[in-house]
C-alpha cells in the first residue's frame, strides 16, 4: 500500500519517520507486502532531507494517482486542508488526519462524505496526541452510555501551568520553553486561549454523545489571566489549577460543554497530571470512570496515533468501519451561565472583616484561604447556578473581584 502525506511539519515528518523506522512491523501487522510513503505534499523545499525525492507541490498528483488509497493530512488549519480532504474522500480515498481544527469544524460533513463513498475518515491523533482515546471510546466503550467526559487536553498549557506551580516560573518563560520543546501550535494563541482544548472537547463530545458540537457553541477561557498569586492560593487550599475541557449529557437533546481553567483538588486523578501530559476521564454507565493518560503533544507520540490510523485504513480498504456522528442541532449546547458550579474567588477589599461577614451571608458554606495581604480575600463559594453566583458576587459591596476560577470535582 502506498500513502501520501500532506504537510511535512512536525507531525507529517514524524509520520514519515515512524513508517520508515518500523516499516517491517507495520507492514506485517497491517497485512501489506509494501507499506510506503509515495508522496509528501508541501509548498516548502527540504534540500538534503531524507525524503526529498518524495516531495511534491501539486495536490492533483495525489488525487489522480489510483495507487494512493490512503491520504494523511497533517497540514493543520482549515484551508486548504478542508478542500483537500473532502476531494480525497470524494475520490474514494480514505483519509487520516491529526487536524483537530478541521475535525472540530467540519467533522460531521467529512464523515458524511466518507460514509457515502464507503471509505474511512480517521482522526485518532486529533485528541490527546499519542493517547488512544477516539478508538477506545468508539470501540472498547461502545457498549456504554457515556454521561460525562473531562480532561486536560492541551499539553502546552499543562506544561506552562506545571512550570508555574512547581517552579514559580513566569507565564512568558514557561510558554517560551513549551515552544522550544515543539509542543505549542504555530500560533500559541490557540493553546493559551483554550481554542485548541475547545476543538478537542468538541470532537470528544461529538463522538460520545452522537451529535456534532461546533467550537463556537463552547464557552472557552484560556490561562492567560492566571497569576502566580492564584496558583499559590489554590495550592494553600489543597488544589492545583488545570485547563479543563469538559462535556456532560444533560438530556437526550441537551449537553453542557466548556473549556476553562479549573481548580482540581489534590488526590483527583487529574491533579497529578503534569508537564506535557494529557489525561481524559470518560464516565460510562457500565464501565464507571476510566482515565486515559499519556503524551498529548510532540512529533513521535502524535505520529504514533496517525500511523495506527493508516494501518486501520489498510485493514479496511474494502469495507469502511462504522464510525462517526450526526450534524449538530440548534440549542444543543446549554448556556454555561445556567449550569451549577463552585467558584474560587480572589477579591480586593478595604475592610476584610466586613468582607468576610458579607461573603458568609451570601454563601452559607464559604471556605476562606489564609491571605498574608490585608487588602485581599480569597474564598471558595457554594455550588450555585453561575448566573446566580455572579449576581451575588456583584452585590457584595465590600469586595471587588480580581479573579474567579471554577472548581471541579473529578
Ligand atoms: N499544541 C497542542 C498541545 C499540540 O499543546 O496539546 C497537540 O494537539
Amino acid at each position: 500500500m502506498f500513502v501520501a502525506i500532506m504537510g511535512y511539519g512536525t507531525v507529517g515528518s514524524g509520520v514519515a519517520q515512524v513508517i520508515a523506522d518500523n516499516n517491517e512491523n507495520i507492514a506485517k501487522k497491517s497485512a501489506q507486502d509494501i507499506f510506503d510513503v509515495k508522496y509528501i505534499l508541501d509548498l516548502r523545499d527540504f534540500p538534503g532531507d531524507v525524503n526529498e525525492n518524495k516531495m511534491i507541490k501539486d495536490f492533483n498528483i495525489i488525487l489522480n494517482d489510483p495507487q494512493i488509497q490512503v491520504v494523511v493530512e497533517t497540514m493543520g488549519g482549515l484551508h486548504p486542508a478542508y478542500e483537500f480532504v473532502s476531494s480525497c474522500l470524494l475520490a474514494g480515498k480514505s483519509v487520516v488526519t491529526s487536524n483537530k481544527e478541521l475535525v472540530a469544524a467540519k467533522g460531521d460533513e467529512l464523515l458524511k462524505i466518507a460514509r457515502e463513498k464507503n471509505v474511512n475518515f480517521f482522526f485518532e491523533a486529533s485528541v490527546g496526541g499519542g493517547i488512544p482515546i477516539i478508538r477506545p471510546i468508539s470501540q472498547c466503550l461502545a457498549a456504554n452510555k457515556i454521561s460525562e467526559i473531562a480532561g486536560i487536553l492541551n499539553g502546552t498549557t499543562n506544561f506552562i501551568l506545571t512550570m508555574m506551580i512547581d517552579k514559580n516560573m513566569s507565564f512568558e518563560d514557561a510558554l517560551k520553553l513549551a515552544q522550544d520543546n515543539g509542543y505549542a501550535e504555530k500560533d500559541p494563541t490557540a493553546d493559551v486561549e483554550g481554542f485548541d482544548a475547545c476543538r478537542k472537547i468538541c470532537i470528544l463530545a461529538s463522538l460520545c454523545f452522537g451529535k456534532h458540537v461546533y467550537p463556537d457553541e463552547v464557552h472557552t477561557e484560556g490561562i492567560t489571566k492566571i497569576s502566580l498569586k492564584d496558583v499559590e492560593y489554590v495550592k494553600s487550599l489543597g488544589g492545583v489549577i488545570k485547563l479543563i475541557g469538559r462535556a456532560k449529557k444533560l438530556s437526550d437533546d441537551k449537553i453542557s460543554a466548556i473549556v476553562s481553567p479549573a481548580v482540581v483538588k489534590n488526590g483527583s486523578q487529574l491533579a497529578s497530571v503534569s508537564d506535557v501530559f494529557n489525561a481524559i476521564l470518560v464516565r460510562g454507565d457500565a464501565v464507571g470512570d476510566t482515565v486515559f493518560y499519556g503524551k498529548g503533544a510532540g512529533k513521535l507520540p502524535t505520529a504514533s496515533a496517525v500511523v495506527a490510523d493508516i494501518m486501520d485504513c489498510a485493514a479496511h480498504l474494502d469495507k469502511r468501519k462504522e464510525f462517526g456522528w450526526e450534524s449538530g442541532t440548534k440549542n444543543y449546547v446549554a448556556d454555561y451561565n445556567e449550569l451549577e458550579t463552585v467558584m474560587y474567588v480572589r477579591a480586593e477589599t478595604q475592610n476584610k472583616a466586613e468582607a468576610e461577614k458579607d461573603i458568609n451571608s451570601a454563601f452559607e458554606n464559604a471556605v476562606f484561604a489564609d491571605t498574608a495581604s490585608s487588602d485581599e480575600i480569597v474564598f471558595i463559594t457554594d455550588c450555585e447556578k453561575e448566573s446566580e453566583l455572579n449576581r451575588k458576587l456583584d452585590n457584595i459591596g465590600s469586595i471587588s473581584v480580581l479573579s474567579k476560577i471554577r472548581v471541579v470535582d473529578y
